[in-house]
């Protein structure tokens, strides 16, 4: 797939990854429907599909087969279709719109979307506990416990539990940064490094290499999305814009400005670039989809 330009070779991933993940929900037809039918409805037919690109590009470093990848893909964006309901529930965001449409609670109800976003989260374990991803049953299961790690209370949601706990207060620029590697960086990192896992040709140095670019690359994608909710508008975000000032959340845009924000958004994507270097030709999604992240307008 290496002689597809950047817009083909995305659009083949996010085709798959939604078959993948149309196959591995559960059917509307099988009972609880309406529970079904939420947590569909919160996965399938919107979203970029970052994560699921990330594990790919990271992937094809190692020669994963994409079959294994696209195990790992879904798992994790069953896990970012959680938080996302999860996040706009009015315990948390409290927002009404999403890729595009109303929020899960809201085309439901709170408890649907409850239920949702908790069978999602664990149809995602099921999902790499049930299918094989890497040749060592060791290796797989360290697997699953970082997925673990990077979902739980060191990871998103803790990060979410930290952003909850600074509505309407001054943060230090280094909470902040805490804040954000946690919520949105620790799935982004983990994303990255199991795609890495999948595949056979793991050299020495190349795991950690990915993670340190992975822990940048999730600030990154934090930092434009402060930006963005600012910037653009609700049609092209899919999403309500200008929440984070009016929720009154701590963002990079509130503590250092537009400008402050988008300078910090360059130094990261050079900083992520320069880590791709030893890795040569393969690391090329890796690095276009770093680019991508920077560059997006929703
Ligand atoms: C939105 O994530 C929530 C954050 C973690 C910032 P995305 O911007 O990846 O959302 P979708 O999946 O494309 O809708
Ligand atoms: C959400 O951060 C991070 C998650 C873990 C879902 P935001 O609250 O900024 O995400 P949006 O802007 O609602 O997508
Ligand atoms: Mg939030
Ligand atoms: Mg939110
Ligand atoms: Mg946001």
């Amino acid at each position: 797939m290496n002689d597809l330009d950047f817009a083909s070779w995305m659009s083949q991933i996010q085709r798959r990854t939604e078959v993948a993940l149309e196959q591995h929900l559960p059917r509307t037809d099988v009972l609880p429907e309406q529970l079904h039918e939420a947590m569909r409805y919160a996965t399938l037919g919107g979203g970029k599909r970052v994560r699921a690109l990330l594990a790919h590009a990271a992937g094809e470093i190692t020669e994963a087969a994409p079959e294994r990848v696209d195990i790992v893909a879904s798992s994790i964006e069953l896990i970012h279709a959680y938080s996302l309901v999860h996040d706009d529930m009015p315990c948390m965001d409290n927002d009404v719109l999403r890729r595009g449409k109303p929020t899960v609670h809201v085309r439901f109800d709170e408890a649907t979307a409850l239920l949702a976003g908790d069978a999602l989260q664990t149809l995602a374990f099921q999902l790499l506990a049930e299918n094989r991803v890497t040749e060592s049953v060791g290796d797989q299961l360290a697997m699953i416990a970082l997925l673990a790690s990077a979902s739980g209370s060191r990871g998103m949601a803790g990060g979410q539990a930290i952003d909850l706990g600074s509505v309407g207060r001054q943060i230090e620029l280094e909470t902040l940064e805490l804040m954000h590697i946690h919520k949105t960086g620790a799935l982004i990192r983990a994303s990255i490094v199991l795609g890495a896992r999948c595949g056979p040709r793991i050299e020495p140095g190349t795991l950690s290499r990915l993670d340190h670019f992975g822990k940048v690359v999730g600030l990154l994608f934090q930092v434009v999305d402060d930006i963005l909710d600012l910037q653009s508008d609700t049609a092209t975000l899919g999403k309500t814009a200008g929440k984070d000032a009016e929720s009154e959340k701590p963002t990079y845009v509130s503590l250092l400005g537009l400008h402050g924000a988008r300078q910090l958004a360059d130094d990261l994507l050079e900083q992520a670039r320069s880590t791709l270097t030893p890795f040569g030709l393969q690391a090329r999604r890796l690095d276009e989809l770093a680019s991508f992240i920077v560059a997006r307008k929703y």
